[in-house]
């Protein structure tokens, strides 16, 4: 196994763990079922972060928000924004619900991809987005969950056509692992899309996560 297998194997143990992902983001988890995690390398960068461009009255919408919608939930209770929380696959969307409901948070859960199922849910302050971003050739076989294509690129090229279309007036904070997805590759996707304008990365000790900060034009 390479370098980038242990520390996938790392991290995995890491996100696999009930009291660190309850601390990490100040909400109830339910215990784990077969090969699931509560988060992973780049979720706390991305609460982190996004965190500080939220607050009451503020409307974040969590992209892909995963089996426990970890992230909308930790930014619900960190900085008291509104959440509508979307991901593509139906099972994630219905386990995410149990788990805002057992968090007795406002959030709702959507099923949508990129933004095509939240039409209705009006203007957004802000999008999260913890993208799949792994190369398919670092996977054992098909996972929605992490598949970035070839590149690790496809589905934040995905995002970012969807953004630049459907994005309205909120800012984009795009969680990538940079020992997966190397920064420029990134800022290369960025700027050949010129609605697009990067503000900036930002990164949170001691994760090994950049998160990209994007507005439309
Ligand atoms: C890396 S996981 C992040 C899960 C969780 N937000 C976290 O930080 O732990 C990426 C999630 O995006 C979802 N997803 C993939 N493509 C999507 C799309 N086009 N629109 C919405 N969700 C998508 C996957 O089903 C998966 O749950």
């Amino acid at each position: 196994m390479g370098v980038l297998g242990l520390l996938r194997r790392a991290g995995g143990r890491v996100s696999r763990s009930r009291a660190l992902a309850r601390r990490l983001f100040g909400v109830d988890f339910p215990p784990l079922e077969g090969g699931a995690r509560y988060f992973d390398l780049t979720t706390p960068a991305l609460v982190s972060v996004a965190g500080r461009r939220l607050g009451p009255g503020r409307r974040l919408l969590d992209m892909g928000t995963g089996a426990f919608a970890t992230v909308g939930l930790a930014l619900w209770r960190r900085t008291g924004c509104d959440v509508v929380a979307t991901d593509v696959r139906p099972d994630l969307v219905r386990k995410a619900r149990a788990n805002v409901e057992a968090n007795r948070a406002p959030i709702r859960v959507v099923e949508a991809r990129f933004f095509d199922g939240v039409e209705g849910e009006g203007q957004f302050d802000c999008v999260t987005f913890n993208v799949p971003y792994v190369p398919s050739a670092l996977l054992s076989g098909p996972d929605v969950q992490s598949d970035g294509g070839p590149e690790g690129t496809s589905v934040i090229e995905g995002f970012l056509d969807a953004f630049a279309e459907r994005g309205g007036r909120a800012i984009a904070c795009l969680g990538v692992n940079r020992l997966l997805v190397p920064r420029a590759k990134v800022v290369r996707v960025v700027e050949r899309r010129p609605r697009l304008a990067l503000t900036e990365v930002r990164r949170r000790w001691p994760w090994p996560a950049d998160v990209y900060i994007i507005t439309r034009k």
